[in-house]
């Protein structure tokens, strides 16, 4: 049996950065969950599928070739995926992909899948409930809304993404309205067993030496 660290939480918590220093120093591998929705999103427009075929949506992901490198990058059936994944146009459709129940079910099947070849941090919104329940170390990263926003909106800048601060905030405060109360299965939620990592208060290095901190000691 390989080890999981399971981690959920929300949008623009920083948990992909988190997670996937963990995997760096561990020497696991990281998996980002989100990007595997991201590709059914990316898929599914570039085949014409609309979100309500949702047997077409199913077959879709069942057929797909994901993989997922440690240094983040996504490649969809061989193609690297990394950047287009990333649009805004992606990130209107993913939420309406991510709420396709069986879609969710087939995703567990394959995310359970890749922890059956190497240890791994996997990290998404339904990690520690639904995809690995039974995980030994679950974590739940955190931040206010206000500290995720500011992040995000200097992050756009960088990049050259014109947004106003007060977008960037609604566009959150949605995000995490729809994988909250995802009225099926997959909602993120909090759960006593999970360890909660405000990375709000922490730098990166805090909160991953928090994790592998519990991950040592447990
Ligand atoms: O983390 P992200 O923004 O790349 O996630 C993309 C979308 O997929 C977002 O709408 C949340 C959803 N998602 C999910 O429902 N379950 C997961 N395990 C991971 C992501």
């Amino acid at each position: 049996m390989y080890n999981i660290i399971a981690i959920d939480g929300t949008s623009g918590s920083g948990k992909g950065t988190i997670a996937k220093e963990v995997a760096r120093r561990l020497n696991y591998t990281y998996i980002d969950t989100g990007a595997m929705y991201r590709c059914v999103a990316l898929k599914s427009l570039e085949d014409n599928i609309s979100l309500d075929e949702e047997d077409k949506m199913v077959n879709l992901l069942k057929n797909m070739d994901i993989r997922l490198t440690n240094d983040g990058k996504v490649y969809l059936d061989g193609r690297d995926v990394s950047t287009e994944i990333r649009t805004e146009e992606i990130n209107d459709r993913v939420p309406k992909v991510a709420n396709i129940v069986p879609l969710r079910l087939v995703m567990k099947d394959k995310q359970r899948e890749m922890a059956t070849k190497s240890d791994v941090v996997m990290e998404g919104r339904d990690i520690t409930t639904h995809i690995f329940p039974d995980a030994k170390y679950k974590f739940y990263i955190d931040a206010s809304i206000d500290i995720r926003a500011e992040r995000r909106y200097k992050q756009n800048l960088e990049k050259g993404i014109e947004s106003t601060l007060e977008e960037v905030k609604k566009n959150l405060e949605e995000r995490d309205y729809n994988d909250m109360n995802r009225n099926t299965i997959g909602a993120l939620k909090r759960t006593p067993e999970q360890h909660y990592i405000d990375n709000g208060k922490n730098t990166l290095e805090e909160s991953v030496n928090e994790i592998l901190k519990i991950v040592g000691e447990e």
